[in-house]
């Protein structure tokens, strides 16, 4: 069973991811309006994957009979300076909830909690690359600057992205 303080502080975690998939959401509504639909899509796959994030901590509290709380969801941004800047936030807020999480698993070792520290290592692998992939971009949109048809490259990249269920929700299909 999780203690109170565990319980509390994966319910605190759900509301972050619902908070995330709204934030991608807005991100992916903002450039769908501006003529971006590769970038609208990539946002949207996004949204799609910090929902599942929710579910995976939903269904763990679930499991270990504790009780989930649904909470209110705060505002997000509706638009943004450039594609460029989207990014830069990406990123910015990716590390808010890399620190998050390892302040979880923090908690779960103080609490000799081994099931909630089994469940946040894939998270914490999936900050790695969550973190990665925004760098990258960053990087990439830093090299095409203004230039049109880099832009218009990068959108068509990023419509490719495809999108898989977290393994975790796939184990317990
Ligand atoms: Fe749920 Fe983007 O981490």
């Amino acid at each position: 069973m999780l203690s109170k303080r565990m319980e509390e502080a994966l319910n605190a975690q759900v509301n972050a991811e619902f908070w995330s998939a709204y934030l991608y959401l807005s991100m992916s509504m903002y450039f769908e309006n501006i003529g971006y639909k590769g970038i609208a899509h990539w946002f949207a796959v996004q949204f799609k994957e910090e929902q599942d994030h929710a579910t995976i901590f939903i269904n763990h509290i679930n499991s270990r009979d504790g009780k989930v709380t649904l909470m209110p969801i705060d505002k997000v941004d509706t638009s943004w300076d450039s594609i460029l800047h989207a990014f830069e936030e990406t990123l910015r807020y990716e590390k808010i909830v890399t620190g998050r999480i390892n302040d979880l698993y923090t908690i779960a070792l103080e609490e000799n909690d081994y099931a909630s520290q089994s469940m946040l290592k894939w998270f914490v692998d999936e900050q790695v690359e969550e973190e990665e992939t925004a760098r990258d971009y960053i990087d990439a949109l830093k090299k095409i600057g203004d230039h049109g048809y880099g832009l218009y490259m990068f959108d068509k990249e990023l419509a490719a992205r495809t999108y898989a269920v977290p393994e975790p929700l796939s184990n317990q299909a």
